[in-house]
């Protein structure tokens, strides 16, 4: 048993599984979330399923769980192959996955019983939030041992991406959790919504893109066959990306008295973000130019370029939105969950399937066990996010253009009915994609076809 810990890439896969595992628990009570929008007397006996506490275990499982735990798996495979070396501590990865899985289950153990800090992105608890520190701590020292033992000696984009992603989380994570605090998580007054979105807002940008992009760096040229586009192209998104994302928080409560300073700039480097987002993008794309077919027609590889192209519509969307004369019309409404959808699930969520399943047949000694279940799964969740997208902004529009023409928030209610009916209808089709993930990740890893040596060689290769 204790061998299986020490098994090259047990821990990456490890996480991909969990990964996969909460993607379906995030559905179900996203579903049950989307429901209780519709038809809030649903199931009323259970005090633990009400729409106030399941939207957070929703939420948490979603981006922690899902996505987060997904991308960390990917990670723990790319950045040893890319150094050509092997993880420095398997059983260190382990326990890194024991933790982060710990805090993510108090999601759905805690939440719905009142164990809450009640900040939106910043709900863990103070003790769940010292297990998510130790975790991120034990990640951070096995892959800079792996680094201090490469044999590869040029760091590629990727691992640049992969490890700041973890190092920015220790140092923002304590920050906007306001960890200094056991007792409450937070600040007095208004100064906590600086604070809380800080952390709500490095969450997206500086967790869950890094490790993101970090993927798709991986996965794009070597499904393409092709070197990288532009190495130095790939470091100046990086850069930007440090120097424009970790102070806009801001925006997320423009509608706030806060410091018109700190506004300014959260405004002003918002839409600068057009930059990095575009070399991201134009760097990925140019350097499957010529290999489109190839690229398009990989299952895996498919599902990453879509989910480049979720993270161009969101990040064109994103400027326009922290214009705070326009924001006056979409914000505190449905149109910023149809935000939040695109981004985590358009971007994060495609590329983390992608790459995991990209990654699947080096870390199992397997091939995938049904590329029709991986198309699939696809078209259900393009589908359903697409209509996510088309339904939420829509209905935003409806709220935010009343509450401006004086409407109250109760009368604009009835007028919500038939989007919110459509969002959880849709809501089925995402919830049986993950299902199907999950179902062709369980038969890869016992029904798949076994690889000879030769091919899991060329497999690594990028053959
Ligand atoms: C150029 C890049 C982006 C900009 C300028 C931007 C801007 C914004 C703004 C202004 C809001 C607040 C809207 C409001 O409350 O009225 C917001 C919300 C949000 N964004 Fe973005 N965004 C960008 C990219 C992303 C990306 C890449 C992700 C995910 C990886 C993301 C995830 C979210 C989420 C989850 C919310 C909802 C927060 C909430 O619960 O209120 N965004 N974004
Ligand atoms: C079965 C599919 C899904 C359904 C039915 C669903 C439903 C919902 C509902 C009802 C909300 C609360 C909206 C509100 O407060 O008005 C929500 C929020 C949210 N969901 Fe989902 N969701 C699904 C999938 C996902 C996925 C796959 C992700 C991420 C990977 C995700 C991320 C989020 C986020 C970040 C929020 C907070 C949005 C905000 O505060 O602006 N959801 N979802």
């Amino acid at each position: 048993m204790t061998r299986y810990f020490k098994k090259p890439n047990s821990a990456s896969l490890a996480f991909m599984v969990a990964g996969a595992v909460w993607f379906v628990v995030g559905a179900v009570y996203g579903m049950f979330s989307a429901i209780h929008l519709v038809s809030p007397e649903f199931l009323p006996e259970v005090a633990w399923l009400v729409f106030g506490r399941e939207r957070p275990v929703h939420v948490n499982t979603m981006l922690y769980g899902f996505v987060g735990t997904m991308l960390i798996g990917c990670g723990l495979y790319c950045v040893p192959m890319l150094l050509r070396t092997r993880l420095w501590s398997e059983p260190l990865a382990w326990g890194g996955f024991v933790l982060w899985n710990l805090v993510i289950l108090s999601g759905p153990l805690g939440f719905a019983f009142g164990y809450t800090q009640g900040r939106e992105y910043s709900e863990y608890t103070w003790s769940a939030d010292m297990l998510l520190m130790v975790a991120v701590t034990l990640i951070i020292i096995n892959l800079i041992m792996t680094i201090v033992h490469r044999t590869e000696q040029q760091l590629y984009v990727s691992i640049w991406y992969f490890v700041a992603a973890f190092l920015w989380t220790a140092g923002n994570y304590p920050i906007g959790n306001v960890m200094w605090h056991p007792a409450t998580g937070a600040m007095p007054g208004l100064i906590d919504s600086i604070f809380l979105w800080f952390w709500g807002h490095n969450l997206p940008g500086l967790f869950i893109t890094p490790l993101a992009t970090g993927a798709a760096y991986f996965v794009i040229p070597r499904v393409a066959r092709t070197p990288l586009n532009s190495h130095t192209l790939s470091l100046l998104g990086f850069w930007l990306l440090v120097a424009l994302y970790t102070h806009i928080g801001g925006h997320h409560v423009l509608q706030s008295p806060i410091p018109n300073w700190l506004k300014a700039v959260s405004i002003v480097d918002s839409v600068a973000m057009v930059v990095p987002v575009t070399i991201v993008v134009l760097n990925l794309w140019l350097t499957a130019r010529q290999r489109g077919a190839v690229v398009w027609g990989d299952p895996a590889a498919r599902l990453v370029m879509a989910g480049i192209v979720w993270y161009l519509i969101t990040c064109i969307q994103g400027p326009v939105q922290s214009l705070p004369y326009l924001q006056r019309v979409t914000h505190f409404n449905n149109w910023t969950v149809g935000h939040a959808h695109i981004a985590m699930l358009g971007f994060g969520g495609y590329i983390a399937l992608g790459a995991m399943y990209h990654i699947l047949p080096m870390v199992t000694g397997r091939s995938v066990y049904s590329a029709r279940l991986i198309n699939l799964q696809f078209g259900l969740i393009t589908f359903g996010l697409t209509g996510f997208f088309l339904v939420l902004t829509a209905a935003g529009l409806v709220q935010g253009t009343s509450w401006n023409n004086g409407e109250t928030v109760y009368r604009v209610l009835p007028q919500l009915r038939p989007f919110m009916v459509s969002r959880a209808a849709l809501g089925i089709f995402i919830l049986t994609a993950s299902i199907i993930g999950l179902i062709n990740l369980i038969m890869t890893i016992t029904h798949g076809r076994k690889l000879a040596p030769e091919e899991l060689d060329q497999a690594e290769e990028g053959l």
